[in-house]
């Protein structure tokens, strides 16, 4: 059966992109049954260096062999950001035939401000119960409009894995995880799947804040 993964945009996850693209992964992998798709992409040009696409191309797309099909992409080339949004929720619909996708795993990253795929603090996105996909306006740069998949996709995920690193991230993460519950100022506090796990993979200087820190 096939592997479905959400691949996470912004610059943290290019180092697991490129160990993914290397031996041993690259041939021990058995690429046909990957599936690889998007959890949020920037509405730029797909040669764009604000291109989530791009950076997932470039370090592992292009360097393994999975068949195209299997690539799912965001159309962020379309000038109507609306009509990616619902053409990807129909790729979505597509390959799950469940009432919600249920990826076998989500990559997420985190961003300074607490949001993750592009559901931004204080957005309509946040309270999307019905849409798989929907247009998000950025709250933070590049300040381009995005396409994201929402809650209830992610929420239904087997597995879901954050990877965050940076001192920058350090008091926001503290908040996220051992703050009080505010979800529409931390979007990601309502990752939390139905029926899944949710790991977070934190570097030294994003944990420097954590209570947990021995
Ligand atoms: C995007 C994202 C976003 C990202 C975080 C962390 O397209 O911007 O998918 O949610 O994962 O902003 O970004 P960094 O890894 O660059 O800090």
């Amino acid at each position: 059966t096939p592997f479905s993964v959400a691949l996470a945009g912004g610059s943290t996850p290019a180092l697991l992109y490129s160990l993914l693209a290397s031996v041993p992964y690259r041939t021990a992998i058995d690429w046909k049954l990957i599936h690889l798709f998007f959890g949020d992409d920037r509405c730029v040009p797909i040669d764009s260096d604000f291109s989530n696409f791009r950076l997932a191309s470039d370090s592992l797309i292009s360097k393994i062999p999975i068949p195209p099909e299997n690539v799912h992409r965001i159309r962020t080339e379309l000038q109507d950001n609306e009509e990616a949004a619902l053409e990807y929720e129909k790729e979505l619909r597509n390959f799950f035939t469940t009432p919600y996708p249920r990826f076998d795993l989500i990559l997420l990253g985190m961003g300074s401000d607490g949001h993750c795929a592009s559901l931004f603090p204080g957005k309509s996105s946040l309270s999307e119960t019905t849409r798989w996909v929907t247009v998000a306006e950025p709250g933070l740069k590049p300040f381009v409009p995005r396409v994201t998949i929402t809650y209830p996709v992610i929420n239904h995920a087997h597995q879901i894995i954050f990877m965050v690193a940076g001192s920058d991230k350090a008091e926001t993460l503290h908040e996220v995880i051992e703050g009080a519950y505010d979800p529409k100022a931390l979007p990601s506090q309502d990752v939390s799947p139905l029926d899944g796990s949710c790991t977070w993979l934190i570097d030294v200087k994003a944990a420097a804040k954590l209570s947990l820190q021995g």
